[in-house]
């Protein structure tokens, strides 16, 4: 088994770990060529690399104006699927939320001035809208890491899951990749431990599958999910409107999308891409797609993605085979530094490969996008201090009414 997995990572050119290897007791050898054995070292090789890029063109959105005039229709459209239980909703909760440099799980942070109020409560709470309206609860799967799926499932249960029933609240992890140094070698988190992190947001249908929750989707006869961020205090879940929307569009799925604040506002814009539904990231626009303007003056790659999408079932169903690309993204990692030492750099030290949900947009045959307030839906918190953090958080839940 040893001499197995020295061979292997002479191939994979990670002879660093080999003294390494060789230094452990025999338990400990063979726990180490055990979990090298089971993880995906394909994000060694640029084999499944995110790059290159077809020929964007603008998608139209259902704007405001035409949301508020058809509300109602919508409305009673999405309420009807909901009480149907056609609808379920997926949070995404598995990141490790490094730009905020909180310890626990993101979701746990309490970010009240007079009372206590997490950010999954926030959350509940938004649903809760949603199901009282309906009159039934929405079946709710929360997807965590591997390292923080115990917190937050006691967090839920010490919290009676913020109100709502627990009965349709289900948990699964999803799966780690191994992360590389600058250099492209493999990192270690202790003695015998190769380190991974999350394999980011855009494996969570695969990882649903893996963990035996889409039986409770196809037992339940779900047709669509709702999938969205956790880090989004305003984010409207299993939105009825938005629901309906899509389903009276007839298109097999939909995004939320917020207008742009300024031509150059770094966001994720919805597009069309060789002819069907994706996002560009806006380091890959040109300045000639960041100002142009249609006839009325709008921008033409207008708007924004919140990570609140809408997809069908079925069509998922067809996507499970297909290997999303590969994101490389700088971040920190907790790691063991060569003297030995866990550490837990305050400056980004490892890339992360991470498969994003947006890039299943592009595996849709259309998408509706569907504008919806910013001022109203999108107050992100990804950052200590500055943009998109708990104090712009707050700002935006007060003039939403909520008591901080
Ligand atoms: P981000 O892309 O902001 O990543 O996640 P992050 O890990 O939370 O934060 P940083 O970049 O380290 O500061 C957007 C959404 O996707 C989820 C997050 O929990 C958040 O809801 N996510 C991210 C996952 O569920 N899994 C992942 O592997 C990464």
């Amino acid at each position: 088994m040893l001499q197995k997995t020295i061979a292997l990572l002479r191939a994979m050119d990670q002879t660093h770990l080999i003294d390494h290897i060789q230094s452990l007791s025999a338990e400990d050898q063979a726990a180490m060529a055990a979990q090298i054995a089971e993880l995906d070292f394909s994000v060694l090789s640029a084999e499944n690399a995110a790059e290159g890029r077809g020929h964007f063109e603008p998608l139209y959105a259902a704007a405001l104006k035409n949301n508020a005039e058809n509300r109602d229709i919508y409305m009673k459209t999405g309420l009807e699927a909901i009480r149907a239980g056609k609808v379920g909703a997926v949070m995404l909760a598995g990141g490790q939320g490094t730009r905020l440099g909180f310890d626990k799980p993101k979701g746990t942070l309490d970010i009240g001035l007079t009372r206590e109020l997490y950010i999954f409560e926030c959350l509940i709470n938004n649903l809760l809208e949603v199901t009282k309206a309906a009159g039934t609860f929405v079946p709710l799967f929360i997807m965590t890491s591997i390292d923080n799926y115990d917190d937050t499932r006691s967090f839920f249960e010490e919290h009676d899951y913020f109100g709502y029933d627990s009965s349709f609240v289900w948990f699964f992890r999803q799966e780690q990749l191994p992360a590389t140094d600058p250099e492209g070698r493999l990192l270690l988190a202790g003695p015998g431990k190769i380190a991974t992190a999350p394999n980011g947001n855009g494996g969570w249908y695969v990882s649903m599958e893996k963990t035996g929750i889409l039986n409770v989707i196809r037992e339940r006869g779900i047709e669509w999910l709702n999938v969205f961020a956790m880090d989004n205090v305003l984010q409207r879940i299993a939105d009825p409107c938005f629901i309906g929307a899509v389903i009276g569009s007839g298109m097999t799925s939909g995004a939320k999308v917020v207008a742009k604040a300024a031509p150059d506002e770094k966001v994720g814009v919805i597009c069309l891409e060789d002819g069907r539904p994706s996002i560009v990231e806006y380091y890959e626009m040109t300045d000639e797609m960041r100002s142009r303007r249609e006839p009325d003056g709008t921008l033409s790659y207008n708007y924004g993605v919140i990570l609140n999408y809408l997809f069908r079932v079925d069509k998922l169903d067809e996507t499970l085979h297909v290997r999303l690309p590969l994101h490389r993204a700088f971040k920190k990692l907790r790691c063991m530094n060569e003297a030995g030492e866990i550490v837990f750099p305050d400056e980004p030290n490892a890339y992360k490969f991470e498969t994003l949900a947006l890039d299943m947009v592009k595996l849709q045959d259309n998408c509706l996008a569907y504008e919806v307030d910013r001022s109203r839906e999108f107050a992100p918190i990804k950052n200590k201090s500055g943009v998109d953090s708990v104090d712009t958080a707050r700002a935006l839940l007060r003039e939403n009414g909520v008591i901080l």
